[in-house]
Parts: structure tokens; sequence; C-alpha cells
């Protein structure tokens, strides 16, 4: 379902809902429903499943597909799982299947034809793993590959990098490969495919700093002309040095991979000194391509006012203006709305951010001016049962 947020705040009186889903560790995925009306925001609960339990970190909505693709951690349990389900039209999700996977699944991305045959690639945290599952669908699916990693020897910071530990797979803007950050061995994997069977073929990795942590990644071109031939960068988000490096993106020929040049580093938190123990999660480039925000973790000292006057200990985002030549030019911090922000998600609109406060067990709506790119007041706040993980707008999947 798509709604227009921006028509109902520049015409009075257009009354329009969107909805997002929203995973927890308690066990529950839950939909909301906000509705906005002459500019004033109502949230509510409307559907909660927990077929996806016990452990959901991460949600992806199978747009134009009606599904929706729900990873279970699984954080007590061996294995982990891939849960999929129909989305309905008031929101509700029907359960399709769940299969067992290697343990520790916390992203994802789809992959291959999309008028053919498609894949979903998994980056399992615990399991030092990546898998790949042929999509059948109405969500069916089947295991296609698993890839197991091991380490020679632990990395710089022991405590964390006792293995590898894949931490997100993304595709790049021309939808030719798949990067999976690896927070243990301080790479970024490179995978290309086999176009009939979707198999993953293992290409030269990103090498980051040793230590770094590799996180979560986001890809940008100048002027959003994708191509092999156009400029292309790359902003790694390394949760344990804290810092952001941009990377110019060339492409090897016959499909041999991509080439990583550094052109740009500085801590997440930008110009300002960052606080011991930062531990930055999420980036993405907002839906008009200007801007690129950043989740950081680990600081309290970002209090968000309510508008009862009471304050809400919150941890923050960075917004950054990437430049042509792929460095970035800091823009603005800014209160997360709450603990740990793990994730956010950006709506199609670029109005609004929904931030997934992980140790406060809230989403906050934030609003955002798309113009300048600022992040503003939080137009809504809600709970939900255990720790959260991610929150999905039912639109596309920032
Ligand atoms: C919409 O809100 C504006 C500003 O608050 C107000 O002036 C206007 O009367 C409202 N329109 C309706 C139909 O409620
Ligand atoms: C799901 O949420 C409910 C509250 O809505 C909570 O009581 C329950 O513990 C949560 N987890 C599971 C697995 O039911
Ligand atoms: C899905 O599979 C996982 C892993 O085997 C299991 O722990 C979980 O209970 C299953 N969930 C459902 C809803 O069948
Ligand atoms: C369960 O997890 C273990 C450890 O990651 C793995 O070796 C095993 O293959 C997994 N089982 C399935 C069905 O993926
Ligand atoms: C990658 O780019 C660098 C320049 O930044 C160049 O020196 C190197 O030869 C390139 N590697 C490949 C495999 O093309
Ligand atoms: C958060 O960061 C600020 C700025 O660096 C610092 O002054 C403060 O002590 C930190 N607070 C916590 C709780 O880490
Ligand atoms: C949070 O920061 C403190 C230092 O301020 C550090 O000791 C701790 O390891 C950090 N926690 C995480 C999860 O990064
Ligand atoms: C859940 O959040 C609490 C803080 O509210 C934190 O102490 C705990 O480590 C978190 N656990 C997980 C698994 O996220």
């Amino acid at each position: 379902m798509r709604f227009q947020l921006i028509t109902a705040l520049s015409v009075a009186a257009t009354v329009s809902a969107t909805n997002f889903f929203v995973s927890d560790y308690s066990g529950n995925v839950t939909t909301f429903s906000l509705t906005a009306n002459n500019g004033t925001y109502a949230l509510a609960q409307t559907f909660q499943t927990t077929e996806c339990a016990p452990n959901p970190s991460w949600l992806t909505v199978d747009i134009n597909r009606g599904l929706l693709f729900c990873l279970n951690e699984g954080l007590e349990t061996v294995n982990g799982s891939l849960s999929s389900f129909t989305i309905n039209r008031d929101g509700s999700l029907t359960h399709v299947k769940n299969e067992t996977t290697i343990s520790g699944p916390v992203n994802r991305v789809i992959y291959g034809n999309a008028a053919g045959q498609r894949a979903i690639a998994l980056a399992h945290y615990t399991g030092s793993a990546v898998s790949s599952w042929l999509l059948q669908g109405e969500g069916k699916f089947e295991l296609n590959q698993n890839l197991p990693y091991t380490l020679a020897q632990p990395g710089p910071n022991a405590a964390r990098q006792d293995a590898p530990h894949e931490h997100e797979a993304i595709t790049d803007p021309t939808g030719q490969y798949i990067l999976v950050p690896d927070l243990g061995a301080d790479l970024v994997r490179v995978f290309g495919w086999d176009v009939t069977t979707l198999v993953l073929k293992t290409l030269a990795p990103l090498k980051a700093a040793p230590g770094s942590g590799p996180r979560h990644a986001a890809f940008w071109n100048p002027y959003a002309v994708t191509g092999a031939g156009s400029p292309t960068y790359l902003y790694l988000v390394s949760e344990l040095a804290s810092t952001v490096t941009g990377y110019a993106v060339t492409y090897l020929p016959n499909g041999g991979g991509l080439n990583f040049t550094e052109v740009y580093k500085s801590s997440t938190y930008g110009l300002l000194n960052q606080p011991e123990g930062n531990a930055p999660a999420e980036v993405h480039v907002t839906p008009d391509n200007r801007f690129l925000v950043i989740s950081n973790r680990n600081n309290t000292s970002f209090n968000l006012p309510e508008s009862d006057g009471t304050v809400v200990p919150s941890d923050s985002l960075t917004t950054f203006r990437p430049l042509n030549d792929g460095t970035l030019a800091w823009v603005q911090i800014w209160p997360s709305g709450g603990l740990y922000p793990r994730q956010f998600s950006i709506d199609g609109t670029g109005s609004f951010v929904a931030v997934s406060n992980q140790y406060s067990q809230n989403v906050a709506i934030l609003s955002r001016d798309v113009a300048t790119g600022l992040i503003g007041e939080p137009i809504a706040r809600m709970s939900v049962p255990g720790n959260t993980t991610c929150i999905m707008w039912d639109e596309w999947n920032a």
C-alpha cells in the first residue's frame, strides 16, 4: 500500500494512513498504522504475531509481491530461522513457511532477476556464514547454498573478533554483486552469482582497517546515475572503530568484481568529538539521494524533550551530505528518541525517520525536512513488547 503523506502535510483535511511492521526480541512482529489528518498524527497497533519467534531480528517487505520475510536470530537456540508471510490489506500477516537456518541470521538481501528466478541471501552473525534461499513465489522458498567461514586467528578486538561475523547483505546499484560486511574478519565480502542457479560466487573482498569491525554499508551515486561506468561510492560504517569510510568503487571487466579506493574517513560523529564506546549501527542514503544518515549507539546525552516537559535519554542520528568527490560534509547530529538505535527506516517521501531504539523497546517516528535534510521533532513514539530490532514501512526497504 502506498500513501501520500506529503500530500497530507500540505493539503488541509486530507486523511491518510500508512502501515509499518516492527520486530522485537520478545518474539513479536507488530503492525502499526500511522494516520495523518491535517498535520496531526495518530498511531494504532493493528496486528501482532509470534510466528517469527523466538527472536525476530530483521524484516523484509518484498515490494510488489505483498510478502514479508522475517529472520529469527535464535539468541538462545542453536539455530535461527527464515519465516515468510503474506501481507493482507489491513496490515495483518498470514504465516506461510518457517525454515531452520545456520545460527544468528541478522540481515538479508533479495537478488536475481526481478522478473524471473530470485533468491534471498542471509548474513549469519553468530553462525559466521552467508546462506542463499531460492524464492518460489507466494512466500515459498528452499535452501540454495550455505557458505560458512572461519578465521585463522582472532582479530585485534579479541572479544568481538573471535570469529567471522557476517552482519549485513546488500546489492550494488547495478544489481550484479552482493556485499557482506564481516565485523569479525574486517572484510566486506563480495559475491557474484550464476544467473541460472543463483549460487553465489566468491570474488575479491574489500579489506577494511584491522580491528574496525565493518557492520553496515550504503552505496551512493552522484546525481543518482547508476551504472558500471558511473561514479559510485560505498560508505562503510564500522562498529568497533566507530568510523564511516568512503570508497570510490570501480567495476572490473567481465563481472570480475569491484575495486575499492578509500577517499574519505571520519568518526560517525563527524565534526564532534565522539564519545568513548560509540557503536554506530545503521546507515542509509535518503530517498532523494542527497543525504547519508547514520545511527550512533551507546551514549545517552542527547535528551529528547517531550511535549509534557519530560526528557527522554537518547542516542543519536548523524546526517552527512555526500559530495561529488566522495567526501562527506557534516550536517547535523540529533536525538534518536531512545537508547541504542540498532536500525532505522526512512519512508519513501523522506519525511519520516522511524528508529528502532533497541534498549528503550520503542520505535520513534521523527519528522524530517526533505529540503534541508534536517531531522526534527518526533511525531509519534510507541513501545513494543521486547528490545526493538527492526522497523519497515510497508512500501520499500530503506
Ligand atoms: C487544518 O489545520 C489548520 C492549521 O492548524 C487549520 O487552520 C485548519 O482549520 C484545519 N482544517 C481542518 C479542515 O480541520
Ligand atoms: C509478545 O507480546 C506480548 C504483549 O503484546 C507479550 O506478552 C509476549 O511476551 C511477547 N512475546 C511472545 C513470544 O508472545
Ligand atoms: C521456526 O524455526 C525455528 C528454528 O528451527 C524454531 O526455533 C521456531 O520455533 C520455528 N517457528 C515457527 C513459528 O515454527
Ligand atoms: C543449525 O546451526 C548449526 C550451527 O550454526 C549449523 O551447523 C547447522 O547446519 C544448522 N542447521 C540448519 C538446518 O541449518
Ligand atoms: C584498483 O584501483 C587502483 C587505483 O585506485 C589501481 O591501482 C589498481 O590497479 C586497481 N585494481 C584492479 C584489480 O583493477
Ligand atoms: C556521551 O558523549 C558526550 C559527548 O562526547 C560525553 O560528554 C558524555 O559523557 C557521554 N555520555 C555517556 C553516558 O557516555
Ligand atoms: C559502551 O561504551 C562503554 C564506554 O563508554 C564501553 O565500555 C562499552 O563497551 C560500550 N558498549 C558497547 C556495546 O559498545
Ligand atoms: C535489551 O535491552 C536491555 C536494556 O533495556 C539491555 O540491558 C539488554 O542487553 C538488551 N538485550 C538484548 C538481547 O538486546
